[in-house]
């Protein structure tokens, strides 16, 4: 869910829709807004569906407007996406507004108290609990609405950020956070709460950023912070390093496409700074050695995409670093008992630092006596916070819904990361041919996005009506299979599947029928002409049996013609870095054809960006 908040000496409204627009990716299945109007009263609109309901419904019937207010959109968690449901939550013979994001794990006792109390519910939310609850204890506690707060916060379970207003309050608006995001923006005379600095970015780049369990009030000229027991507690300052235009679609036609094109930035910004004198160096990990000596093995955790990334990370960190490396999925690996102490580096990727699933995985491996080192795109975030190092993508605000050019960044760092480790370890003595492919990525991918583009839309309209598409790759081309079939299910809602190519005939060939299209990663014959013989061969298995191939193949690679329908062609490059190219055609390809069939290709449905509940 997403969450804004505002007050200062604007009218509010439309800074709280801007902000939600900007934050809409983190859910979209309602939304709502509540405002404190001149006079001192509450209102309140929520509606069911994009955000564009709650727009249309304000802009027919409009609330008085104030210049205090919270808002929020949605994704679905307790109880469907209706009006009712929708946030704002109402207590306090509705002079109180709540919104929340995450999920309260106690909501049904703590209801069943307030039943037996008299309290009705209009919802099927844990929400309205938490907003009941604050009602009450604001009774209680003579109209203090942080100390309401503080007593609230320590009777719940689970993951939350809440924000609230009282229409006896104009001028404040108090939140508190466990595990779930909230940011705090810096204004002149007035001042932002919100689900990330997206919300607030286009007026102001100051933020704070607010620590685990703590309660944060803000007023157009103060922002006080205290912890659950009401200690004071000094957050802390960053700069937003994009401007609200980096988070904009300009001319483009979906947040996507603009974010596939941004690829070569995304990588070359991610690699600038860490190269020095034809070694890789990461100055965040500077005085860091221990992290990479004291361990015998590594295991890369993550959710989405990210594990795909993670996937690219364990050939490349195994290769150059020579340490045992293990992919996990956050939400397995934290639910069962893996063998982990001192000995092993726990590295998360995540986009948006705030996945509950990764989040929960990097706190039970430090718990565990772990160290963790975190991949992130967004500054302040939990998950780096979290952990005892971080390595930044620099791939800019990410908004569509499905991951490009953060997984590129993801994969960029990974490769960085290996390299840095195999310095460090001593395992790399040389990395100067690395170095120079690693540099040449970026206009590597360019060419790639001005030469195949058209080709693979063009692919990708004739196959509008597909109803399955497989995808197959080995060494480092089997994640980017993956990667490409999650692409396809996300945004086009077309069954993908994406298998290790040596695997096919261990079961999945029985899915091969006359016309299945097949897209077949080869690696290039430099590399491994064993490997490629071997990936040429399982084309003509394929082929044998009617399926449509289509080939992503490295330039000059004429091998692969006889038996291919389609060749899509990637310049040379490396063996680790040939994902960063043959993803690019699959992207495309995806975002082509939920654009044929008239879908939303930055809001696919059901899906939320930053899924922050586990
Ligand atoms: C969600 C998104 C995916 C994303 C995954 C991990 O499921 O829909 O696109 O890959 O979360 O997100 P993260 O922010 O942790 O990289």
């Amino acid at each position: 869910c997403g969450i804004v908040g505002y007050v200062g000496p604007r009218p509010s409204q439309d800074i709280l829709l801007a902000g939600l627009a900007r934050l809409e990716y983190r859910g979209y299945d309602s939304a709502g807004v509540a405002v404190i109007d001149g006079d001192g009263a509450l209102g309140m609109r929520k509606k069911a569906g994009k955000l564009s309901a709650l727009r249309d419904s304000l802009s027919d019937a409009p609330l008085p407007d104030g210049t205090t207010g919270i808002g929020h959109t949605r994704w679905a968690t307790h109880g469907g996406p209706t009006d009712v449901n929708a946030h704002p939550h109402l207590a306090d013979d509705d002079k109180l507004a709540l919104i929340h994001n995450g999920i309260i794990e106690n909501f049904a006792s703590l209801r069943d108290e307030l039943v037996a109390a008299g309290v009705a519910f209009r919802s099927e939310t844990d929400t309205e609990v938490a907003a009941a609850l604050l009602g009450r204890e604001y009774a209680q506690n003579g109209g203090d609405l942080q100390l309401a707060f503080r007593s609230v916060v320590n009777r719940l379970e689970g993951a939350f950020t809440l924000l609230a207003v009282h229409q006896d309050h104009q001028g404040l608006v108090v939140g508190a956070r466990r595990n779930s995001p909230l940011v705090i923006g810096l204004g002149e005379g007035e001042n932002f709460l919100g689900s990330d600095v997206a919300a607030f970015v286009e007026h102001t780049r100051h933020a704070l950023a607010i620590g685990q369990d703590q309660i944060v009030s803000i007023t157009p000229d103060a922002v006080t912070v205290v912890d659950f027991a009401g200690t004071p507690v000094e957050p802390e300052p960053f700069e937003v390093s994009w401007d609200a235009a980096a988070a904009e679609k300009g001319g483009w036609a979906s947040f996507m496409a603009k974010e596939v094109s941004e690829q070569p930035e995304a990588v070359a910004n991610t690699i600038r700074g860490r190269i020095h004198d034809g070694q890789v160096v990461i100055p965040e990990l500077d005085g860091l050695d221990d992290l990479f000596l004291g361990i015998n093995r590594v295991i890369i955790t993550a959710c989405g995409t990210a594990s795909y990334a993670a996937l690219v990370g364990k050939y490349a960190i195994e290769q150059w670093a020579r340490v045992a490396v293990d992919v996990e999925l956050a939400h397995e690996f934290r639910y069962r008992d893996p063998v982990i102490g001192a000995d092993t580096l726990v590295v998360s990727i995540s986009q948006s630092g705030e996945t509950m699933d990764t989040l929960m995985a990097v706190k039970y491996a430090r718990e565990r006596g772990a160290r963790t080192l975190s991949i992130c795109n967004t500054q302040g975030a939990t998950i780096p916070r979290e952990s005892d190092a971080v390595v930044y993508t620099h791939a800019g605000p990410e908004v569509a819904v499905a991951s490009t050019k953060a997984f590129s960044a993801q994969i960029t760092a990974l490769l960085l990361l290996g390299l840095h480790m195999g310095r460090v370890r001593g395992s790399v003595a040389d990395a100067s041919t690395d170095v120079d492919e690693l540099s040449a990525l970026p206009d590597k991918i360019a060419r790639v996005l001005a030469d195949e583009n058209e080709h693979v839309s063009q692919l990708a309209g004739w196959m509008a009506d597909t109803r399955s598409v497989l995808f197959l790759g080995r060494h480092v081309g089997y994640p980017i299979a993956l990667e490409g079939a999650l692409k396809l299910k996300e945004i086009s809602y077309i069954h993908a599947e994406g298998f290790a190519a040596g695997e096919l005939k261990h079961g999945p060939i029985a899915l091969i029928e006359p016309g299945q299209p097949v897209f077949v990663l080869v690696p290039s014959p430099r590399h491994s002409a064993l490997v490629h013989s071997k990936v040429v061969s399982n084309i003509q298995e394929i082929r044998a049996r009617g399926a449509r191939v289509i080939v992503i193949a490295e330039e000059g690679d004429a091998a692969v013609l006889p038996f291919a329908d389609e060749v899509i062609r990637i310049p040379l490059a490396g063996a680790m870095f040939e994902p960063l190219l043959a993803v690019v055609p699959l992207q495309i390809f995806a975002m082509a054809l939920a654009t044929a069939k008239g879908l939303d290709v930055d809001q696919p449905r059901n899906l939320a960006k930053s899924v922050t509940v586990e």
